[in-house]
């Protein structure tokens, strides 16, 4: 008995140690990158998992190559198939909105809720480019937040060459919600304001999330452990701050978060909505600003919000207004 409390104390006081000496480990908690998930999908044949797509890869710094997937809208991959490569790029500009998908962490592009979402938005008529970020998937390279935001540009930089004056509309989940933001901000300092924005489940700053995490509470009456692990984030430049973004951007946005979320908790979505919406009185802007929550009845938690039967029509509403 002795033993398994000395044993589960020195567990308990080890983690911080342990966080103390090699701060990267933290870093690796939250991009979770090197977990593959799903394990047998080869991400080269996303036909495997995903009809009208097209896998090819960008170079989005010199030595950093990402795999990106290019669904088509339903019906439109049939038509063309058997054509020569780049043809599908050829498709963009035919008037079809292009949802530009951030993934949130662990796993790959091909993950079930990701790959769910993704057909539910080609079946609506759009076309969706996702990633897999540096260090994530058969991308090379290692995880950073500069590093994320700078793929996530060049990725929509590309789009926007090839689709003309197609929509285009940055969709951030969880931990994507941090990169969709920061390229807004980049793209609106550029003078090119992203045209919409939706944030699934998205948090105020992703070191909240860390503190709110439930491995987390149980340290939190150890003294000083808090602001451990803000100095490690800090250290590691991990900010992702949709708070302080929000503060500036001007795109219209929509925001959905169901209120059982488990991971990021659902009143973070509400206060970012509630900034949002004071930086519009602040600027004088009536570029809409949208929040839909999901009720908890419905169990969609943190990953699921593809399954509410609505979502083709509240994505499709709030786009089609821009569009008029
Ligand atoms: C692709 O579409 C066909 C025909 O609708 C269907 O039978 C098949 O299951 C789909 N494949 C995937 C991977 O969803
Ligand atoms: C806000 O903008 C509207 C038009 O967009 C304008 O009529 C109004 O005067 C502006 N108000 C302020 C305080 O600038």
């Amino acid at each position: 008995m002795n033993t398994c409390v000395s044993v589960l104390l020195t567990v308990y006081a080890s983690v911080p140690v342990i966080l103390y000496l090699f701060p990267w480990i933290l870093g690796h908690v939250i991009y979770a990158h090197l977990l593959r998930l799903p394990f047998f999908v080869d991400l080269s044949r996303p036909e495997d998992v995903l009809n009208n797509t097209w896998n090819f890869y960008l170079n989005t710094e010199e030595d950093i190559s990402v795999g990106v997937w290019h669904t088509l809208p339903v019906g439109q991959y049939e038509e063309n198939d058997g054509r020569e490569p780049g043809w599908h790029q050829e498709t963009l500009g035919d008037g079809h909105p292009v949802v530009i998908y951030l993934h949130g962490n662990v796993g790959t592009r091909a993950i079930h809720h990701r790959v769910q979402l993704v057909k539910i938005l080609s079946a609506a008529g759009y076309h969706v480019f996702s990633l897999d970020y540096r260090g994530f998937g058969d991308s090379s390279g290692e995880p950073s937040e500069s590093g994320l935001t700078t793929d996530a540009l060049f990725l929509y930089h590309w789009v926007k060459r090839h689709s003309r004056a197609c929509l285009v509309c940055l969709w951030g989940h969880s931990l994507g919600s941090g990169v969709a933001t920061n390229s807004a901000v980049k793209l609106q300092e550029q003078g090119f304001p992203v045209e919409a924005l939706i944030l699934e489940a998205p948090y105020t700053r992703i070191g909240e999330v860390v503190e709110s995490h439930a491995l987390a509470k149980f340290y939190t009456f150890l003294p000083g452990f808090q602001g451990l692990l803000w100095n490690i984030l800090e250290q590691n430049n991990i900010v992702f701050a949709n708070d302080e973004n929000l503060k500036t951007l001007t795109s219209p946005l929509m925001i959905l978060h169901s209120e059982d979320d488990g991971v990021v908790p659902h009143h973070m979505g509400l206060k970012l909505y509630q900034i949002s919406l004071q930086t519009r009185r602040r600027l004088n802007t009536s570029a809409e600003v949208k929040m839909i929550s999901f009720s908890a009845r419905h169990g969609y938690s943190h990953n699921n919000v593809y399954l509410e039967p609505g979502l083709p029509t509240m994505v499709g509403s709030f786009l089609q207004n821009l569009m008029q």
